[in-house]
């Protein structure tokens, strides 16, 4: 009798559910998979760090006053070599640059801006515990300074999204039109789609915060950390953005990095932390506020300019948000 062979049903890799998505053009989707790409590398190279000794600072202090991580430098590397190789993409801007790096002028075909940062949670590299890469994509722009393309408010946005390289590997995106979740299957090599238009749940009582600041932030940030208190709220917190907002996604709740009195802006960057996250949290039904305006909505000035935020299921961020 012949053998049954499982054959997984309805396998969609991130490719073909790409070129099946009317919102995505050919290019956006080459972009996408240069990203991926890149994506599967840094997984390797964090997976193997302790083995290959990538660990530990690189004896460099980016121009955030920050010591990078070798891992951090990699990952930036692996970015800009695999984006560069891409025919659309006309500048890169990393947390990892100083400046935003030119690939192709727009006559060339450089059609999109791509602005990452390109390991985050640099506190828990060392220690196994999930980091990510986060990704924005912006048009780019027929001018004289192709850079200042990079300058434009998260409503601009193409396309965004982040890889967390977590106990699984796995991609959230979205290009305008709900978000999709992609897990890297290790047997194919490829991210699958396992989940399509992500809902964030309306409220849960869970917040995120660092609240060892707690005697610097703001009295409506210390109002709102009372009533959650008060209120029966879980807290949580990985310090890996990527892993906060992925569990905020799936769960509910509220991820906050607020200005404190040290850091009147917080901590985060606008326009590659701040702006992808914004736009995945806004496509799956939650809200992203600095405290006086939608994330998304913030001019940005300079590329690495820094936005409180305050991101998640819009009961939760409600809550924080009128105590300001
Ligand atoms: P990065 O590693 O890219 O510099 O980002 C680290 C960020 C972010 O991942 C996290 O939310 C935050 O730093 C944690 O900061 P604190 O240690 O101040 O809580
Ligand atoms: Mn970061
Ligand atoms: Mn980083």
């Amino acid at each position: 009798m012949a053998k049954k062979t499982a054959i997984r049903q309805n396998l969609k890799t991130l490719q073909r559910h790409l070129g099946a998505k009317k919102d995505t053009s050919e290019s956006l989707a080459g972009v996408i998979s240069a990203i991926a790409l890149a994506g599967k590398s840094i997984a390797e190279k964090v997976r193997r760090a302790r083995i290959e000794d990538v660990l530990g600072d690189a004896g460099e202090i980016n121009l955030h006053g920050e010591v990078q991580q070798k891992l951090d430098v990699l990952s930036n590397a692996l970015l800009l070599h695999c984006l560069s190789a891409c025919p659309r993409v006309g500048v890169c801007a990393s947390e990892e640059e100083d400046e935003p790096v030119v690939v192709r002028p727009w006559s060339d075909g450089g059609e999109f801006c791509v602005l990452f940062d390109p390991l985050d949670g640099s506190s828990n590299i060392d220690v196994a515990v999930s980091v990510g890469t986060i990704f924005s994509i912006l048009p780019a722009l027929d001018g004289p300074d192709p850079a200042a393309a990079v300058l434009q408010p998260g409503t601009r946005q193409i396309a965004a999204g982040y890889i967390l390289y977590g106990s699984s590997v796995l991609m959230v995106l979205t290009t305008g039109d709900g978000v999709d979740m992609y897990v890297l299957d290790p047997s194919l090599g490829e991210f699958v789609l396992v989940m399509e238009r992500l809902e964030i749940p309306s409220a849960s009582k869970i917040y995120s915060v660092n609240e060892a600041y707690f005697d610097l932030f703001s009295p409506g940030i210390q109002a709102y950390l009372r009533f959650a208190h008060e209120s029966g709220y879980g807290s949580r917190y990985v310090g890996s953005m990527v892993a906060d907002v992925h569990r905020t996604l799936l769960k509910g709740g509220v991820f906050l990095y607020p200005a404190t009195t040290k850091h009147p802006d917080g901590k985060l960057r606008l326009l590659y932390e701040g702006n992808p996250m914004a736009l995945v949290i806004e496509q799956a039904g939650g809200a992203a506020a600095t405290g006086e305006q939608r994330i998304l909505e913030v001019e940005p000035r300079k590329l690495h300019q820094r936005c409180p935020v305050i991101l998640g299921s819009p009961e939760e961020v409600e809550h924080v948000t009128r105590r300001l």
